[in-house]
């Protein structure tokens, strides 16, 4: 495997990704950066650099993403098309290792690719399938199931402040 230093958090401004960037800071291990369109800047870090970009561009995406070792996908879960560029960006300049914004139940599951849910995390699963197959990128997937301390707070699935649940 190869070595990781350089680390860029797609999405690192969102709700699992300032998270992620907290916990990877606080590691020691890496350099992190943020990659943002820009519109929530204030909750970055303030030891954390920033990088600016517009996904619609993949060749400029892949510039800003010269350099690093690691590209974390913590952009929202349904943003499959958008993903899917940030992987072919990140291939270009040489990133190592991809890790996709999944963080939740085990695509592979029966069960779990039928949901509408994860459909585009799917389309991204292939996606990294098709370029890891053909050496271009390593990537690593994270499935540690549903979150029960976002679940509860949502109105999503259950809702513990408004004792309201959705069964399907
Ligand atoms: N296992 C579970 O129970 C569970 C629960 C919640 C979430 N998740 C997963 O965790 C991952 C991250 O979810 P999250 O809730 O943390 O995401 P989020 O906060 O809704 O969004 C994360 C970031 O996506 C970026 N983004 C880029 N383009 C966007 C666009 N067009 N529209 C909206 N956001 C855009 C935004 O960053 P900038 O504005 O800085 O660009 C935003 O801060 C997803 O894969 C999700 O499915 C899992």
């Amino acid at each position: 495997m190869a070595s990781i230093k350089t680390v860029a958090v797609a999405g690192g401004t969102g709700h699992l990704g300032a998270i992620v960037v907290e916990q990877l800071v606080k590691s020691g291990l890496f350099e992190v950066t943020v990659v943002t369109r820009g519109e929530k800047g204030g909750q970055i870090p303030a030891a954390v650099k920033m990088i600016t970009v517009d996904y619609e561009y993949v060749d400029n995406l892949a510039e800003a993403l010269r350099g690093f070792d690691a590209v974390v996908s913590v952009v929202a879960g349904h943003l499959s098309d958008l993903q899917r560029r940030l992987l072919d960006a990140a291939i270009i300049p040489g990133v190592k290792r991809f890790i996709p914004s999944w963080f939740g139940s085990d695509t592979r599951l029966p069960i779990v690719k039928e949901s509408p849910l994860t459909s585009g995390k799917i389309k991204v699963a292939v996606s990294i399938q098709e370029k890891v197959s053909k050496g271009l990128i390593e990537y690593t997937s994270i499935l540690g199931g549903p979150r029960v301390d976002w679940m509860m707070g949502s109105d999503y699935c259950m809702s513990i402040p408004k004792r309201h649940s959705t069964i399907q």
